[in-house]
């Protein structure tokens, strides 16, 4: 497995495989690797002749700089994780290469990037789109990896391959969960015993709105109300939000019909916020 921590290097190994026409597949991540993170790594080798993946906690899109120097590094338990699976090039750079000084320029995808999650991180997306448009330009991949955890961020850069014509099919990856139900995240770590008890009703609360949908039940309000209840009746959860909206385009739904929704919810266990989300569609 070979380590690139310069854009110039990086490109420079991958040329031969761009120029006989070999899928190059990317996943980007910003490291502490965990099987949700796996699964899309896996995903990536059963598609692809080469497979990248970039480890790089961009500060961009950190709002304040306490998260971003908090947040996990394990890198040699992260190259360990890669090797195991087979990845072919790990690209590591460096913050002052991403971000040369003097540049003016950025990718915001709006207003979807200000909705939802948007509301409560300004600019959290505009430094995912930048970082992300960033390392397309650099690998040029064929396709690239994202997971539906993050069911916002995946849409987001659904959106801006489309809009921009970037040359790269994005491929979406189911979320990968522990025996509990919780979504496996790079934060769980954060969490004390008692926390990551409490959050396991995050995925209960998701399976009560999908069971409901299911159902029949075509009133995002009687859908999101017991949803609600459960959560605010866990002491240690501090709900943040919690939304239905149309699976495509995120739009805001009235009555849930035919068309696939997703739930998706924020909530605070201490200083950590979790996010989860789920699809569901009437049967
Ligand atoms: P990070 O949080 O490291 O996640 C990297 C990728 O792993 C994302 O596409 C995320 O959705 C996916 N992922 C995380 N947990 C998952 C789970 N439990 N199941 C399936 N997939 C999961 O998301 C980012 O980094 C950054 O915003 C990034 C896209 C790298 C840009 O900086």
């Amino acid at each position: 497995m070979q380590q690139f921590r310069r854009i110039d290097e990086v490109r420079n190994a991958l040329e031969p495989f761009r120029a006989e026409r070999r899928p190059i597949g990317l996943v980007p991540t910003m490291g502490a690797l965990h099987r949700g993170h796996g699964t899309l790594i896996e995903t990536a080798r059963a598609q692809n002749d080469t497979v990248v993946v970039s480890i790089f906690v961009n500060p961009t899109q950190f709002g304040d700089t306490g998260d971003l120097d908090n947040y996990p590094r394990t890198l040699e338990a992260d190259l360990e994780l890669c090797r195991a699976i087979g990845v072919d090039m790990v690209f590591l750079p460096m913050v002052s290469d991403m971000y040369a000084e003097g540049e003016q320029t950025s990718v915001c995808v709006e207003p979807l990037g200000s909705d939802l999650i948007g509301r409560q991180r300004t600019g959290h997306f505009r430094g995912v789109t930048t970082v992300v448009s960033k390392l397309f330009n650099i690998v040029q991949p064929s396709r690239a990896y994202f997971g539906e955890k993050d069911f916002q961020q995946l849409g987001i850069i659904r959106r801006m391959v489309s809009d921009l014509f970037v040359p790269v099919e994005i491929v979406g990856v189911p979320t990968v969960r522990d025996a509990d139900g919780l979504a496996l995240s790079s934060r769980n770590a954060r969490l004390d015993p008692a926390e990551r008890a409490a959050s396991v009703v995050l995925s209960k609360a998701l399976m009560l709105g999908a069971a409901l949908i299911e159902a029949g039940e075509t009133e995002p309000e009687a859908v999101l109300s017991p949803m609600r209840a459960m959560i605010e009746a866990e002491p240690l959860a501090d709900l943040k939000s919690l939304d239905i909206r149309s699976a495509r385009h995120l739009d805001p739904v009235e009555r849930i019909g035919e068309e696939p929704v997703v739930i998706l919810v924020t909530a605070q266990f201490g200083s950590v916020l979790l996010i989860d989300q789920r699809e569901a569609r009437a049967s």
